[in-house]
């Protein structure tokens, strides 16, 4: 019998990820050792990977924002600093989905919805009022000659067209918000564009401080 598990990302698991990132987005630059590890010390919280068998395959990144600061259009590379997360803030109240990829031999067998679920729980578990992410949209490049973008993705809404990025996210329970041009440029196969997604959390209590805003007072509290 498999067995299927979400995790924290450890520091041994970053030469895999590397290699694995690199078999999923071979036209992408993928990310360096430096900012795989510094996500790391940022906000380790927030850095899962599923492991079948004891073997890694796939991961989920996340950072926590401002969202206000970021809503109008942005890049992939200014939200999440060029991959390190410097941009992470723990007063935010959005948990920010940087990355999320599963071994290509292995899709279709529920390790993104793992992966997703486990970020679900993060949001929760930190009382954050939503998660926000801005999917490739790689099915564009098919029938970039005959729509624009804003059709392409209206139609995957729309059930005519399926994506395989943002068909998961739907089926995930996110909702679609609009299309984000130029996010990541060397994304050929969507054109560079990505849909901007939402999940909002059903259990968010608007009363209470996050998880990482308490941290943060305990911590300004405590005598040096
Ligand atoms: C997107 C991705 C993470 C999905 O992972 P996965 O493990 O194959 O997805 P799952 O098997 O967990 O699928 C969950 C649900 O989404 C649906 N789904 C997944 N891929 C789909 C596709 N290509 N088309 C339609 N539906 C799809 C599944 O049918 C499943 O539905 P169910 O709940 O009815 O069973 C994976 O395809 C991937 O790594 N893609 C490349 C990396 C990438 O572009 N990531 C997005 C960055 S923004």
């Amino acid at each position: 019998m498999s067995s299927l598990r979400i995790r924290p990302t450890q520091p041994q698991d970053i030469d895999v990820l590397l290699r694995l990132q690199a078999q999923v987005y071979p036209t992408i630059p993928p990310w360096r050792r430096d900012q795989l590890a510094h996500q790391l010390e940022v906000f380790p919280q927030g850095q899962l990977v599923a492991e079948l068998n004891g073997r890694l395959v796939g991961c989920a990144s996340s950072l926590v924002i401002l969202w206000d600061e970021w809503a109008d259009e942005h890049t992939w590379n200014e939200i999440t600093s060029s991959g390190t997360f410097d941009t992470h803030n723990p007063q935010g109240f959005t948990l920010y989905g940087a990355e999320v990829l599963v071994d290509p031999r292995l899709r279709g067998q529920r390790i993104g919805h793992a992966l997703y679920e486990g970020r679900r729980k993060l949001c929760k578990a930190l009382n954050l009022r939503r998660i926000i992410a801005c999917g490739r949209l790689p099915g564009y490049h098919r029938v970039a000659h005959e729509m624009p973008i804003e059709l392409y993705a209206k139609k995957v809404l729309w059930g005519d067209l399926i994506d395989p990025v943002l068909s998961f996210q739907l089926k995930e329970g996110f909702r679609y918000c609009g299309v984000v041009h130029g996010y990541i440029p060397e994304d050929i196969e969507s054109g560079g564009h990505a849909a901007l997604i939402a999940w909002i959390n059903p259990d968010h209590e608007p009363s209470r401080p996050t998880g990482l805003q308490a941290a943060a007072l305990a911590e300004s509290r405590s005598p040096a």
